[in-house]
């Protein structure tokens, strides 16, 4: 089955990891990319995306230039010493590349062409997705599927101690979406086990598309896990959790509630669910648990193309 996949981030390198995944995976059909402010500013990640796509030869594939800020109002830090000072670690794209940029009105024409067909992908703040949602409400009802990184239930946040970063990065957006749109959720208890080992990195590094590009990208995001969290194997790249427990959803096991987003104080995008044994199932799909090593195994056979799963 093909999964025709808008794909919401702000390349970063886990971000860059699943664009690479996406044109990859023989499954997907990569139908565009709408970038935003997050691991680096909005002009840096279109030009980071544009980068990608030029490696990979598919610069034909939209790019959509989106939301700059969050509608939390927050300053937003970026963190160079985990994405390297442009995002995608030692590589500095110095210019934006002919491709084929084109306005916001652009995801209601994929929305409407791609229609019952469509799958969203959601890996970075959720500002865009709360814009586009809110604008094209009807278009919206008719997309088959949306999944979203972010969130972190009963476990240390990564952004605050309570608060994953991109539902830190704009709570307002997220809790919308929360309440309005029903989603599948991979949040840091199953992404964080996204962990690529070093003889792993080794094969991708020889990978013949994306290799050397995979090499550089790599290099400041393993250093930074090396130095600061010298007790994993590898670091975890986040953003393809999505991607493949949509190709392959008994990849993970899942919970189903509704979830409140905390907006306001120290607590500020904490995602809370209610648990107890007595709750009522709520409307978001939230991934569980998550078989790692099938994860990772269905991540390396996708990459390579020989995926043949789910
Ligand atoms: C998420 O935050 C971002 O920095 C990463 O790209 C990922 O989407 C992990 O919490
Ligand atoms: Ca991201």
């Amino acid at each position: 089955m093909k999964h025709y996949v808008l794909l919401f981030c702000d390349p970063g390198i886990d971000d860059a990891m699943a664009i690479m995944l996406a044109i990859m995976h023989p499954q997907i059909e990569l139908v565009g990319i709408v970038t935003s402010y997050g691991n680096v500013t909005k002009n840096q990640s279109t030009i980071n995306a544009e980068y990608i796509l030029k490696v990979a030869g598919m610069s034909h594939i939209p790019v959509i230039p989106a939301a700059f800020r969050s509608f939390s109002a927050f300053e937003e830090v970026s963190y160079p010493e985990i994405h390297g000072v442009a995002g995608l670690g030692s590589i500095v794209p110095e210019h934006h590349f002919p491709g084929n940029r084109l306005g916001f009105d652009t995801i209601r024409s994929i929305l409407t062409t791609y229609n019952r067909q469509l799958t969203i992908i959601e890996l970075g703040r959720m500002t865009a997705l709360a814009s586009a949602f809110n604008l094209y409400e009807n278009e919206f009802s008719q997309v088959k599927n949306v999944f979203i990184m972010g969130g972190a239930f009963f476990i240390p946040g990564n952004r605050t101690p309570v608060a994953e970063a991109n539902v830190y990065g704009d709570s307002v957006s997220a809790r919308f979406i929360f309440r309005f749109l029903q989603t599948t959720i991979a949040p840091l208890n199953v992404t964080s086990q996204a962990i690529i080992t070093p003889p792993l990195i080794q094969r991708l590094t020889s990978h013949p598309t994306f290799g050397s590009t995979i090499q550089a990208i790599l290099s400041v995001y393993i250093k930074y896990y090396q130095e600061k969290h010298p007790q994993l194997s590898g670091p975890p790249i986040h953003d393809i959790v999505p991607l493949l427990i949509m190709v392959n959803p008994s990849l993970a096991t899942y919970v189903s509630r509704n979830i409140e987003v905390i907006t306001m104080g120290e607590a500020t995008g904490m995602t809370v669910i209610d648990l107890r044994p007595d709750s009522p199932i709520g409307q978001q799909k939230i991934a569980w648990t998550i078989n790692q090593k099938q994860l990772l195994q269905d991540y390396e056979n996708a990459m390579f193309g020989f995926y043949a799963g789910g």
